[in-house]
């Protein structure tokens, strides 16, 4: 069985000191969950305190990009090596705002991805169509592209070490999420992307989130399908009470 995996997002929210907060209520609160793995992502700038908050206990913690080059003239970006020096074991990458704003590709996503399986680190890896690809009937070629473009020269060993997330963006941060048939039906989509490139064994193993207006009132009925597991949230992992109710939504499963 695959172990549920729920992660906050915290994007660009939260100053150093309410990460801080944040991360010793989450700590907390969870700190009798033994099925579920929980991980958290605040911003860079806060991530070096956080990881001395979660140090110890079973909170993990990612951050929400890494650039693809090992040092350097690169002003802005941050290395893999200063991500897993102060203890992350997860990096998100392409996410859609990294897409939508900040000139992420399918091949800078490749980049990424290899890096931080270099370094012995886990991508989360970002998936997800727009609206007018959905209703334009490009969902599935836009998702292939996607999930083929991360992968490339991926070898099927370190693929089993990745999570998918699929984010429709349409849902991200709009309050309209997929619904549970929607969501599941995507993810079984994707599922069978990532048979075709590594096999049943990696397929059935690799773990798929969803994302995209995740809430303590919809978590149970989407953590109930058969290819979602877990979740990646943005919006209401910025409350412990809230974020802690989707992981409790996964635990009870
Ligand atoms: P929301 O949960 O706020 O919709 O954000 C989802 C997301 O983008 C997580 O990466």
């Amino acid at each position: 069985m695959r172990q549920y995996i729920i992660a906050g997002n915290w994007k660009m929210n939260k100053t150093v000191s309410e990460s801080v907060k944040l991360a010793q209520e989450i700590v907390q609160q969870v700190k009798d969950i033994k099925k579920t793995e929980v991980v958290i992502a605040p911003t860079f700038l806060a991530a070096a305190k956080v990881a001395d908050v979660i140090k110890g206990t079973n909170v993990k913690l990612a951050v929400q990009d890494v650039h693809y080059e090992d040092q350097g003239a690169y002003t802005g970006k941050i290395s893999v090596d200063m991500v897993k020096e102060i203890g992350a074991e997860y990096i998100i990458i392409g996410h859609s705002e990294q897409r939508q704003y900040f000139h992420e590709t399918n091949e800078t996503v490749n980049l990424k991805v290899k890096k931080t399986l270099a370094a012995g680190l886990k991508p989360i890896i970002c998936i997800g169509e727009t609206l007018a690809e959905r209703e334009g009937g490009k969902l599935e070629s836009v998702l292939q592209a996607q999930v083929e473009g991360a992968y490339k020269d991926v070898s099927a060993e370190d693929a089993l070490k990745t999570v998918i997330a699929y984010e429709p963006v349409w849902a991200i941060g709009t309050g309209v999420v997929a619904t549970d048939e929607q969501a599941q039906d995507t993810q079984k989509f994707v599922r069978s992307l990532v048979e075709k490139l590594y096999g049943a064994s990696v397929a059935g193993a690799l773990r798929i989130q969803y994302g995209g207006s995740m809430k303590p009132d919809n978590a149970a009925g989407l953590l109930a399908q058969n290819d979602i597991d877990g979740g990646l949230i943005g919006g209401a992992a910025l409350k412990a009470d809230s974020f802690f109710a989707i992981i409790a939504a996964a635990e009870a499963r």
